[in-house]
């Protein structure tokens, strides 16, 4: 049966969802909200059990990176989360992007895998896959969730994850053409690869900070706040509709 299954000795419990964010600011507004927090740690790792939005989480972050991402959601794994969202800023990949406008993740994909060398995709892990799918019911909460954001396009698309901060509109191109993402940024896939892995259902909700080009600093900096509260009210009302 799969970490996410529903009978057995953990039926009836609440399903524990992890929420996740990579730095202060993608968290920071979500912890403030979290009702009964009590602290846990695990090694290196550390998190807040509480609700939101009626939910029991485990809120964390993760700090910035593939490596960094996979490592924690494997620790909120082994603590008991059923589920896992992933919350924080993107660059922008699809042209129609502005900042503050949302993506929900269809898939992830790791557009710094390169494996074509040996036979295998852009972007393909051997043996473990190339693109994981998010949850279709997160996707849709989420979704209908960001459709509340007044003045804010809400795409469904993928998410393309590197350890790269991507600030070249020649990259840019390069994600959209290869790989037809959406937007990029640092932990999404690789938070996928190990819920994939583990059979946990899983969804990433960004929001646009920056369209990875040349100004993307200046304006990673400028609304990397705007942009994750926008994300963070999508997480609230995803959770919500969870019940
Ligand atoms: N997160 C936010 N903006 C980003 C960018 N341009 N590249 C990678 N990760 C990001």
């Amino acid at each position: 049966m799969s970490a996410a299954g529903s009978s057995g000795p953990e039926a009836g419990r609440a399903l524990v969802t992890a929420v996740m964010g990579a730095m202060r600011e993608e968290v920071a507004r979500l912890e403030t909200a979290l009702e009964g927090a009590s602290e846990e740690r695990q090694g290196p790792f550390r998190w807040l059990r509480g609700r939101l939005e009626g939910a029991e989480v485990l809120l964390a972050e993760c700090g910035i990176g593939k490596v960094n991402a996979a490592a924690l959601t494997q620790a909120l794994l082994a603590a008991g989360a059923r589920r896992l969202v992933f919350t924080g800023v993107a660059g922008a990949v699809d042209p129609a992007l502005r900042v503050g406008d949302v993506v929900v993740s269809r898939d992830a994909v790791q557009h710094d895998v390169d494996v074509t060398g040996l036979g295998y995709a852009l972007g393909e892990v051997p043996g473990t896959g190339t693109a994981w799918d998010a949850d279709p019911a997160l996707v849709a909460a989420a979704r209908a969730a960001a459709a509340e954001l007044p003045g804010v396009k809400v795409l469904v698309g993928r998410v393309a994850s590197g350890d790269t901060f991507v600030a070249d509109a020649a990259t840019t191109e390069r994600l959209r053409r290869d790989f037809d993402a959406a937007c990029t940024e640092m932990e999404g896939a690789a938070v996928a690869q190990v819920c994939h892995r583990w059979g946990v259902p899983f969804v990433i909700v960004r929001s646009v900070s920056d369209s990875a080009d040349h100004d993307a600093e200046v304006s990673f900096r400028a609304f990397t706040e705007v942009a994750a509260a926008n994300a963070d009210r999508v997480v609230r009302g995803l959770l919500r509709r969870l019940g």
